[in-house]
């Protein structure tokens, strides 16, 4: 942070007050704040992933920085391509050429706040479905043990103690502690499996085990899940979950504790559809080292046997060594994130459902970087990469939503 400070040049020479381009120089409470509102704040706030900005006076501070790492597309970070296939708040997602333009000319002309405009942040600036009708928590903070390569795997009882089943509409990952939780996952268990209800929870994998079906994900940069209209997911009553946390923590982290939950909103009646998050994707992959742009992923056609498919949304996941992300359904684009970036993995739920029917060709590459030049490159020098769940593996999976006809 300091570093930024000093890097940043916080606050330019002061434009004298008879300037005459003085009215031409955007000002942050005008032109920057509903920018910073809409395409920012959800990452950069006081419980989010990336420092606040929820403070004018700390924005126009690193004004310069913020300038620079628009301008370079850095941020906000890339993410899945509307032209694509568009999908629910993809106008939060990117900043248009003009903003682009505002901003540097803010930064440019001394970052001034300008006058109170009476612009109010809007609720939906940081995006959440609370009141939730549920929440389910950790029982106790845990406090992970960073060994070796720095994961940790962590996996909690969560059971819902409901006598019916439950329609699930919204889904909302509560995270306690946004710098070592690295994702998780919530899976619910079939009914004749055993699970410890130990409070402190229990050690496992990050991939699940038998008898423990997907149901779903967040990593960073992802929000809550506002399902579309007409579908909802479905809890068997006693619903018992597994909440299947992977923390990651360099040298600074030890001794940091994590007590995380979720929260739901549901309604009483079944849906039209009852959805389902159905993994698409491989896990047959080997990233050689140095290799700039390495290509896997599937292509295949739909069986008759399998059923239409009805996706309304997709949930691309790749680690950090991921460059692109492209995947196909007969004539449909459904998902273009490119480039990949980790830190915003988005479920993208389209604005227009993609069906999938017989015969249709389905396609998913995932490219990987594994030079030494890789942004995100964890091994130096540069190392063989298998699929895994840690952090220094690699994924290449489309978590699909949708209801099969
Ligand atoms: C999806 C989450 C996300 C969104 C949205 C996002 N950022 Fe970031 N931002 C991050 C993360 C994570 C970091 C820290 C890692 C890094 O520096 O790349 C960061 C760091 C930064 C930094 C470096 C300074 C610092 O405090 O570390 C700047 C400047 C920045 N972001 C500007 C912006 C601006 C401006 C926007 C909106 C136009 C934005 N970001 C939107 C996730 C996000």
């Amino acid at each position: 942070m300091l570093l930024t400070w000093m890097l940043g040049c916080p606050v330019a020479d002061p434009v004298p007050a008879d300037s005459a381009t003085d009215a031409d120089v955007p000002t942050y409470n005008a032109d920057i704040r509903p920018i910073v509102d809409r395409a920012c704040l959800r990452c950069h706030n006081a419980d989010g992933i990336a420092t606040s900005f929820e403070d004018p006076a700390f924005v126009q501070a690193i004004a310069a920085t913020i300038a620079e790492r628009v301008k370079n597309g850095e941020m906000p970070p890339p993410a899945p391509d509307p032209a694509c296939r568009d999908y629910e708040g993809s106008e939060r997602m990117t900043l248009t050429a003009e903003e682009i333009t505002t901003i540097g000319a803010w930064a440019e002309g001394g970052a001034p706040l300008g006058e109170d405009v009476g612009y109010a942040t809007g609720d939906d600036a940081i995006p959440t479905i609370a009141p939730y009708d549920i929440e389910l928590w950790q029982q106790v903070a845990y406090t992970p043990d960073f060994v070796e390569d720095g994961n940790d795997y962590r996996c909690f009882l969560l059971e819902l103690g409901n006598e019916e089943p439950v329609w699930v509409t919204g889904v909302e990952p509560i995270i306690g502690n946004p710098k070592i939780v690295h994702h998780l996952v919530l899976y619910q268990v079939d009914d004749d499996v055993e699970v410890s209800d130990d409070p402190s929870g229990f050690e496992c994998g990050g991939l699940g085990e038998s008898g423990w079906d997907f149901w779903v994900g967040w990593a960073p940069g992802g929000g809550p899940m506002v399902l579309p209209e007409g579908t909802a997911m479905r809890l068997d009553d006693n619903a018992r979950l597994v909440l299947n946390m992977h923390y990651y923590g360099d040298g600074t982290r030890a001794g940091e504790s994590d007590l995380s939950g979720y929260g739901f909103t549901t309604q009483a009646e079944e849906p039209e559809h009852a959805a389902i998050v159905y993994p698409l994707g491989t896990e047959r992959f080997t990233i050689p080292a140095d290799e700039p742009a390495y290509e896997a992923g599937m292509d295949f056609t739909w069986q008759a046997d399998y059923g239409t498919f009805h996706v309304q949304g997709v949930f691309p996941h790749m680690h950090l060594l991921g460059r692109a992300f492209e995947m196909s359904a007969g004539p449909d684009c459904m998902v273009d994130a490119t480039p990949w970036d980790f830190h915003n993995q988005v479920s993208a739920f389209f604005k227009e459902e993609v069906v999938i029917n017989a015969g249709d060709d389905v396609s998913l590459t995932c490219t990987w970087d594994n030079s030494a030049d890789s942004p995100y490159q964890y091994n130096d020098p540069p190392e063989k990469v298998r699929f895994g769940e840690e952090s220094n593996a690699e994924m290449c999976y489309a978590f699909t939503y949708g209801w099969f006809e």
